[in-house]
């Protein structure tokens, strides 16, 4: 990555723009923090509801002092030991934030990013930068400057290419909002080595209608692909003439039944299988698949972000109406293959009609 762009993206935040910019988690869409109009291009290019606000990275600790009140001891040991790294903290946030950036919350998320080319981007901007991932609303987030470019290129004023993205899934987010702290979400430091640093925390509840961190809405970073976690040999033969793909975690037993096969880690690591997970399900996605079996991973270390993102690109549910594109019906309702593949069918129905 040469300098010289780096120093393009920050002239171009500094100015209000918009730009895509790599972490060591996934790719963010970047904006000064402190200017509303900046942020409300962000929701309005990824069609993101107002009630879901961002994170605000920094660069430095001294970043702090603009954005949040006071920070717990216990968060301040997080912060010592993980950052900068893939932990996102929400504290009780300055009132000279805007309020888009937080939706109105009292509250924060802030992370220090540990990827060079990020860190660089928010020193040169001279701001704290939001970033939310760098898709469309509920789609999966993108781990290449490819993802971005093909997903939001022609909306955006610069993508900053950093390579691929080390982790592959998102911070993981721990509420200080109350006494206690709360997981919102699992992420790239696994919840083990959290407690190791401060003891137990509470795991949020599943989501509700208007989340605390839309990231755990049942239905979240889901492919176009409809995506199948509880399958069984037998659907697996009843539907030979379906075209579907195979997420395996480690090696498949059977490749020739599927028309395309992806293997997260061939050697059982959970850090590889992270770091492949959204890329892999891209790959599927540009290959117009009836739907997608996904074999389990082991849910410790990251295998419980893992997881959880492929449990929320499993499940179905409308987030915000019930278009087609939006999900299928109101309300949390496990769908069969059976429904799957109608839906499937249906949408190609419409799209070919649209085609004409
Ligand atoms: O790894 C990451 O965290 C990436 C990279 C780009 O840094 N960013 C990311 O942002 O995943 P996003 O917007 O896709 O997810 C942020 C999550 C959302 O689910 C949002 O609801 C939650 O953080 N969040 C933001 N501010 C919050 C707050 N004050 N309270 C609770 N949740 C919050
Ligand atoms: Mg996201």
């Amino acid at each position: 990555m040469k300098r010289g762009s780096i120093s393009q993206a920050a002239a171009i935040i500094k100015k209000g723009g918009i730009v895509a910019f790599p972490t060591e988690t996934v790719y963010g869409l970047g904006a000064d923090a402190f200017n509303p109009l900046a942020v409300a291009r962000v929701f309005e290019v990824k069609k993101r509801p107002d009630f879901d606000p961002l994170i605000v990275h920094v660069a430095h600790l001294a970043d702090l002092e603009r954005l949040t009140i006071e920070i717990p001891s216990q968060a301040k040991t997080l912060m010592e030991r993980f950052w900068p790294g893939p932990l996102t903290v929400v504290l009780l946030r300055k009132e000279e934030v805007p309020d888009i950036v937080t939706s109105g919350l009292p509250t924060i998320a802030v992370r220090m990013p540990r990827h060079p080319i990020t860190l660089k981007l928010i020193e040169m901007a001279g701001c704290p930068i939001v970033g939310p991932s760098a898709n469309p609303f509920g789609y999966l987030s993108p781990t290449h400057a490819e993802h971005v470019r093909d997903q939001l290129g022609d909306q955006i004023d610069f993508i900053l290419d950093g390579g691929p993205c080390e982790i592959g899934v998102e911070s993981t987010i721990l509420s200080f909002a109350d006494s206690v702290p709360t997981l919102l979400r699992p992420g790239g430091v696994p919840l083990e080595t959290i407690e190791s640093a401060i003891g137990g925390v509470e795991i949020s509840p599943p989501a509700k209608e208007r989340p605390t961190a839309p990231g755990m809405l049942p239905r979240h970073y889901a492919p176009h692909t409809p995506i199948v976690l509880d399958w069984n040999e037998q659907e697996i033969d009843s539907y030979q003439d379906k075209k579907f793909g195979f997420l395996a975690y480690q090696k498949t037993r059977n490749n020739l039944k599927f028309h395309h096969v992806e293997v997260l880690s061939q050697k059982g690591d959970l850090l590889e299988a992270a770091a492949n997970l959204f890329a892999a399900i891209h790959r599927f996605d540009a290959l117009n698949l009836d739907f997608i079996l996904v074999e389990a991973v082991p849910e410790d270390g990251l295998g419980r972000a893992i997881m959880d993102r492929l449990r929320r690109a499993s499940t179905m549910i409308s987030v915000n109406g019930d278009s087609p594109s939006s999900f299928r019906g109101k309300g949390k309702k496990l769908y069969t293959t059976e429904d799957l593949l109608n839906d499937r069918r249906k949408e190609r129905r419409e799209e070919d009609e649209k085609k004409g």
